[in-house]
C-alpha cells in the first residue's frame, strides 16, 4: 500500500489530496503547522470517501513522526502569491519554511521521491534536491505539468477541440519566461499552426505565461485546482510506474546546453522518479528562450545560496 505525505494543508495541499485518494492512487497523510487544519480537512475528505467510492485512509496531523515511511512526499508548504506579488517575491520566507520541511520529513521517509510545488518553484526544488541530499532523480518539481495544462486548456477553447485530443508542453522556469512549445503542440497529432493563426497562437502563448497571475488577479491568491490536480498526476506516474513523458522541474547537468540549474524539461517520470530526461532537438530560438528562462532561475539559485545557512 503507497503512501503520500502531504506538507501544507492550504488549497494546494488539501486539493492534491483529494485527487490522490479519490483517484484511488495512495492513503495521504495532510500535515501542516496549524493545529485543526489539517485534521479537519482530512476528516472532511474522508467523509466525502462514501460518495465518491474509495477506501483510502487520508489522516491529518501536525506530527512529522506519522509521515513515516512516505513513500512520495509533495511539498506545498508556503505563502502564496498576492496580486502585485511575482513568484520570486516569496524566495526567502518559503526558502526557510521548505528547508525546514525537508529536514523533518527525510529523517522519517529517507528512501521518498520528493515532488516540490512550492513557489518559486524552480528554486524551491533545487532547496528540496541540496537540503535531502537526495539523488538528483528522487527530487522534482511540479510546474511544467500545469503549465502544459493550462496551454491545453487555452488551445482547447480557442479550437473547439476536446482537451482529450490536446497535446503540447511547456518548457523552462515556472515563471514568465517559460517557454510554451507551439511547434509541437497538436490537437490529435495536427499541429496547432494547422488550425489557428499566428496571432492566435501567441495570445495562447502569453495568456499560459501569465496562467497563474490572471487567476491570482481574480481571486487574490493563488490557484489551487490544477496545481493540486497536477501534482497528484505527477505521484501517480512515480506509484504507479507509468513512464509517463512529462514535463518537470529537474537538475540539468548538460542536457539541453543548460548546468547546475533545475529547471523545466521533458523527462520520463516513474517509480524511480526522473528515470531520464528526454532531449529533443530544439530551433534556435526555443534554445535561446529556455536559456534564458535557466538563467533567471540561476540568478535566484545564486539570491539562495547567499540567503540560506547549509544544513
Ligand atoms: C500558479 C501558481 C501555483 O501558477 O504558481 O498558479
Amino acid at each position: 500500500m503507497s503512501k503520500v505525505t502531504v506538507v501544507g494543508a492550504g488549497n494546494v495541499g488539501a486539493t492534491c489530496a483529494q485527487y490522490v485518494a479519490e483517484k484511488n492512487i495512495a492513503d495521504v497523510v495532510l500535515i501542516d503547522v496549524v493545529e485543526g487544519l489539517p485534521q479537519g480537512k482530512s476528516l472532511d475528505l474522508m467523509q466525502a470517501a462514501p460518495i465518491n467510492y474509495h477506501d483510502r485512509k487520508i489522516t491529518g496531523t501536525n506530527d512529522y513522526a506519522a509521515t513515516k515511511d512516505s513513500d512520495v512526499i509533495v511539498i506545498t508548504a508556503g505563502i502564496a502569491r498576492k496580486p502585485g506579488m511575482s513568484r520570486d517575491d516569496l524566495l526567502k520566507t518559503n526558502a526557510n519554511i521548505v528547508q525546514s520541511v525537508v529536514e523533518q520529513t527525510i529523517k522519517h521517509s529517507p528512501n521518498a521521491i520528493y515532488i516540490c510545488v512550492t513557489n518559486p518553484l524552480d528554486v524551491m526544488t533545487y532547496l528540496t534536491w541540496k537540503t535531502s541530499k537526495l539523488p538528483k532523480n528522487r527530487v522534482l518539481g511540479m510546474a511544467g505539468v500545469l503549465d502544459s495544462a493550462r496551454f491545453q486548456t487555452f488551445i482547447g477553447m480557442e479550437t473547439g477541440c476536446s482537451v482529450e485530443d490536446i497535446r503540447a508542453m511547456v518548457l523552462g522556469g515556472h515563471g514568465d519566461l517559460m517557454v510554451p512549445l507551439t511547434r509541437m503542440a497538436t490537437v490529435n497529432g495536427i499541429p496547432i499552426s494547422e488550425l489557428l493563426p499566428q496571432a492566435k497562437i501567441d495570445e495562447m502563448v502569453v495568456r499560459t505565461q501569465n496562467g497563474g497571475i490572471e487567476i491570482v488577479n481574480f481571486m487574490k491568491t493563488s490557484a489551487f485546482y490544477a496545481p493540486g490536480a497536477s501534482a497528484a498526476q505527477m505521484v501517480e506516474s512515480v506509484l504507479f510506474d507509468k513512464k509517463r513523458l512529462l514535463p518537470c522541474c529537474v537538475l540539468a547537468e548538460g542536457e539541453y546546453g543548460l548546468k547546475d540549474v533545475y529547471v523545466g524539461l521533458p523527462c520520463i517520470v516513474g517509480k524511480n522518479g526522473v528515470e531520464k530526461i528526454v532531449e529533443l532537438k530544439l530551433e534556435k530560438e526555443e534554445s535561446a528562450a529556455l536559456k534564458k528562462s535557466a538563467d533567471a532561475i540561476r540568478e535566484n539559485i545564486d539570491v539562495l545560496n547567499k540567503l540560506m545557512v547549509p544544513a
